[in-house]
């Protein structure tokens, strides 16, 4: 097989952004995922619409060693904040061996030996005169230890929290433990020290090593493979997260910034909590801290299609009395994220430590919302209200969710109309379609607005999924003037915890496993360029594409079995040649770089393959089946001061 490329061409100009992630808090990737939070139920606000056993002592023990007496309840008197209603109220009569309550966070709290973990919680001393009337005075001080612990109950080091607490108030108490040795499943222990009741909420607990060193950050090993993606654009915070079950459970931003303990909970639509202690502020930072751009998505004014709420009852969408206040308020994200500090919502963005602006240049507004009067409505007027005010955003609609045979026609009736710069389409459909389907966009009407290819997967972890995908990815490359964005969803998945399947990167408490897929979006993303030249290729013959589980489906690509594509990158000035071999034969391949020898092309070139058995996953049992080997390969001076590249290319593979 001959591929043959003009390197010095022009080419076709494409986006050089076209590999980002989508973000959704959905599988724990958030709360007890990448948010690095190690309490759960922190603020004793889970809720039975959550799951039906939970409440707002779910995940909290009492503690009642020795000759202890100990009562716990839940308050919300005097709560913290509006937003944080419950706390626990702990009476305590008798001290004994302990007395206290104990959190073993997500499935148990993992700590590394010698790491430092600063734990802190709020705390109200109960006077006399109240309810628990017992020993203590105004002003005295109620201490508290804060210790972790080990299953079968081994200290794992431990601190003292003591300070003044006036009556009836809420202090912020906090101390730092170094783990004396590492544990997988360790719990935080809450323990009195004197007899009497206290009031406690927002136990917290974070590793000091967080991501970038961030408090109220992310998981670093976590955040380092999602670095390592090299993701040119972070699409957050999801999903039908976003529109939410209910009207009254849409993800509105402006409740998840600003003091943690401020900020709303809320039920999460894929039925567990969300805490929002990973909200705007943090998930800018992220994007910023690993050089990707920001794309929020807000909901329209509707909420999810598929909520429980809007089933059979039509889909419900914000009051009009209420939609002027609504637009307003994704204006203010905009302020938010790049106005100047001496803007309301700019000025708020500093408080947080940021003055600099976050440099939005994305806004998604919808999220696959069925296509209906009550969507057009809303969308329009926040369209229009965004467009008049801020031309620098590029407002991404969307077009619905994906039917076979359907194509989003009612999403694109309402693009075409109102001439939307770019529009989100979804698709999670089998590999086989992905390979059959790599010419998608070829014959797209440049005229029409750009799609941001927002959510897209094959159905499977298996390494002949990924290939499909690589497969699809070079149609996106070839296409990236139209399709300049796309992620694959979901991001995450926590092993045990998943409500959708499959993810690009499972994880543990201790460990997180990137999978096939993961290296072919990682491959993609690193080596991507911002001209597109055009292969030609000969010879071969058609050859089959596995599909997943032994199916073959007869895919001719570019008439020889591969799928190719070849980008130049204006910066470095690579040339970078992909080709997707998803049959099971070898093939030799003379890659033809014409007009390179004058431009200085070094004798090498940097080969990575990616290749394995089809039905092979990376996952706990087999994390590194398939994963890149990168190496060197000869470029040699070929007639008429063109430069070489011979290969053979294996079956089944991936070759960079
Ligand atoms: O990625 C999982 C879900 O799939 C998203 O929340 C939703 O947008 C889509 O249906």
């Amino acid at each position: 097989v001959t591929v043959s490329v003009d390197a010095g061409a022009k080419g076709k100009a494409i986006s050089r952004d076209l590999v980002g992630i989508f973000f959704e808090d959905i599988n724990y990737a958030a709360d007890g995922g990448l948010y690095a939070e190690m309490v759960q139920n922190r603020s004793f606000e889970y809720q039975a619409t959550e799951q039906p056993n939970w409440g707002p002592m779910s995940f909290w023990e009492v503690v009642q060693r020795g000759e202890a007496k100990v009562m716990l309840m839940v308050d919300a008197a005097d709560p913290l904040h509006a937003n944080n209603p419950k706390y626990a109220v702990l009476k305590v009569d008798a001290v004994g061996e302990g007395a206290g309550i104990a959190n073993a966070g997500f499935g148990g709290m993992a700590l590394t030996g010698g790491e430092a973990y600063d734990v802190s919680l709020f705390a109200m001393h109960l006077h006399n005169g109240n309810r628990w009337g017992k020993t203590a005075n105004d002003g005295d001080a109620f201490p508290l230890i804060v210790r972790f612990e080990s299953a079968d109950g081994e200290n794992l080091g431990e601190a003292q929290l003591e300070a003044p607490m006036p009556k009836r108030t809420w202090k912020r108490l906090s101390a730092t433990i170094m783990a004396r040795r590492t544990e997988k499943a360790a719990r935080l222990l809450v323990l009195a020290t004197q007899p009497g009741g206290v009031a406690v909420d927002v136990v917290s607990v974070f590793p000091q090593k967080t991501f970038r060193g961030r408090k109220n950050g992310l998981r670093a090993d976590l955040a380092q493979v999602i670095a390592d993606l090299k993701p040119k654009f972070v699409r957050f915070p999801g999903g039908c997260l976003v529109h939410g079950n209910g009207l009254s459970n849409m993800y509105r931003w402006k409740d998840t910034i600003g003091p943690v303990e401020e900020r709303r909970e809320q039920e999460n639509l894929w039925r567990y909590h969300q805490t929002a202690g990973l909200g705007y502020f943090e998930y800018f930072q992220f994007c910023e801290d690993i050089g990707a751009a920001p794309l929020p998505v807000v909901p329209a004014g509707v909420c999810c299609q598929n909520a429980a709420h809007s089933q059979g009852l039509g889909q419900k969408g914000l009051p009009m009395a209420l939609m002027g206040a609504y637009v307003q308020e994704v204006l203010d994200l905009i302020e938010y994220a790049n106005g100047p500090v001496t803007s309301v919502w700019g000025a708020k963005r500093a408080a947080a430590g940021h003055p600099e602006p976050f440099g939005l240049r994305y806004l998604g507004v919808g999220n696959e919302d069925r296509i209906t009067p009550v969507f057009k409505e809303r969308f329009e007027m926040i369209y229009k209200a965004v467009k008049a005010k801020h031309r620098e955003i590029v407002l991404i609609g969307t077009v619905g969710p994906f039917h076979e045979g359907e194509d989003f026609e009612a999403g694109w009736k309402i693009a075409d109309e109102l001439g939307l710069a770019m529009v989100d389409e979804h698709y999670y459909v089998a590999p086989e379609w992905f390979l059959a389907n790599t010419r998608r966009y070829d014959a797209y009407d440049r005229k029409k607005s750009k799609v941001y290819l927002g959510e897209w997967a094959s159905r499977g972890n298996k390494f002949a999924n990924a290939l499909a995908e690589a497969a699809y990815l070079t149609g996106l490359e070839r296409n990236a003037d139209v399709v300049p964005l796309a992620s694959y969803a979901p991001l995450l998945g926590k092993i045990g915890n998943t409500q959708w399947n499959p993810n690009l990167i499972y994880f543990s408490n201790t460990e997180v496993f990137p999978t096939v897929n993961y290296w072919v979006q990682q491959l993609f993303s690193v080596n991507s360029g911002d001209v597109w030249l055009e292969p030609v290729v000969s010879g071969g013959g058609a050859a089959n594409a596995v599909g997943v589980d032994g199916k073959v489906g007869a895919v001719e690509w570019e008439k020889c079995g591969f799928a190719v594509s070849v980008v130049r990158d204006s910066a470095s000035g690579d040339v970078i040649v992909k080709i997707v071999n998803a049959g099971a034969e070898a093939r030799s391949v003379q890659v033809e770089l014409k007009g390179v020898s004058a431009r200085g092309l070094s004798r090498e070139a940097v080969k990575t393959v990616l290749t394995g058995d089809p039905a092979a996953v990376n996952d706990a049992k087999t994390p590194r089946a398939v994963v890149p080997v990168t190496g060197k390969t000869a470029v040699v001076a070929a007639g008429g001061g063109d430069a070489e590249i011979a290969e053979a290319v294996a079956g089944y593979s991936l070759t960079v």
